[in-house]
């Protein structure tokens, strides 16, 4: 390959920017000429495809967001649209492509390149961790540092005032947000889509709390939880327990943006690179993980199709270390 295209699509993670950067240094390095795609695959229909330069990605490594900008693009879907995508790609010369995103980006690259002669590589660029193929994806642990760091003020006012908080993160279908974060903070009872809620159970633990004077209780609900969320999971308490009194947090998109955390800049840095060299390798329709602190390529239709698993212990050490 000569010349490849990067691009960011679907929800933006902190930690995309420093992967851009890798991916047009270490092509550059290796003189190839790199262009930047805006908007996901929107760019490729539109044609907004500009060449990158070793200054185009200078003074990004910090910052959240995406400089190439990102998108859900629905035009991808049809044949139609990914035909006009790839006659742009052939304008420009573009042989190769890295797309940094989560689970439908890399549904869309799959069917691209298996319709189009264009390698591409995906890095996962998510703060759900909901990829199959490696431990880490960009953006994972800023968010959950950020949703750490805001349980961590909601259990301040929630102590003053005795209160009961439900508190719901992102996550899409996967819980490792509210997982991480709530052990983290040591939230009193954590709701993910992985695990069976007994209701029953959860109101008991409440309700012994409450004999026992424990009146600062924190539940994290992941927003895929079963019961649809923290104002689901409030209607209840409050029914049941209405003598507690409860507040709902939704946390939000704020565990979208911010400075990206030391270990997402690491990460995004090793995957940028290794995806400019999976290219000149020869490798294609792959997804770079981290795995046991090795790099691991997944073909890009498996690392959609399963999920991380998560360790059941792990609740177990919750509710004891909450007691
Ligand atoms: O996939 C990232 C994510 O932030 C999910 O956690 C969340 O469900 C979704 O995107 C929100 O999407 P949008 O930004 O389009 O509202």
């Amino acid at each position: 390959v000569t010349k490849i295209g990067v691009l960011t699509s679907g929800g933006d993670s902190p930690g995309m920017n420093a992967a851009i950067r890798a991916v047009v240094r270490t092509g550059l390095y290796n003189n190839l000429e790199v262009f930047g795609i805006t908007r996901g695959y929107m760019g490729m229909i539109d044609d907004d495809i500009v060449p990158m330069h070793s200054r185009s990605v200078a003074n990004i490594i910090q910052r959240g967001g995406t400089i190439l900008k990102s998108a859900r693009c629905k035009e991808f879907y049809e044949f139609e649209g990914r035909k006009k995508a790839y006659e742009n790609l052939r304008k420009h010369g573009i042989e190769g492509l890295v797309v940094i995103g989560g689970d439908g980006s890399f549904r869309g690259a799959q069917k691209f390149a298996t319709e189009f002669d264009i390698p591409c590589i995906g890095l996962p660029g998510t703060i759900d961790k909901d990829m199959a193929g490696t431990d880490f994806t960009i953006g994972f642990d800023t968010a959950v540092n950020t949703a750490v760091e805001a349980i961590d003020k909601i259990r301040d006012t929630a102590d003053a005032h005795d209160r009961l908080f439900i508190i719901e993160v992102m996550g899409r279908d996967s819980g490792y947000i509210a997982l991480h974060s709530g052990i983290a903070t040591g939230a009193e009872n954590i709701l993910i889509p992985e695990a069976k809620t007994n209701i029953e159970d959860l109101i008991a633990s409440l309700e012994d709390k409450q004999r026992r004077k424990k009146l600062v209780n924190l539940i994290v609900v992941a927003e895929g939880d079963e019961f649809g969320g923290a104002e689901e999971v409030a209607k209840v308490v409050r029914q049941r327990l209405p003598d507690m009194d409860t507040r709902v947090c939704i946390l939000g998109h704020i565990q979208r943006g911010g400075s990206p955390s030391c270990i997402d800049r690491l990460v995004a840095s090793r995957l940028g690179y290794a995806a400019v060299e999976a290219l000149m390798e020869g490798r294609h329709n792959v997804m770079i993980g981290i795995i046991n602190n090795k790099l691991h390529y997944t073909p890009l239709d498996l690392a959609v199709k399963a999920k991380q698993k998560i360790d059941k212990e792990w609740l177990k050490i919750v509710k004891i270390l909450a007691s």
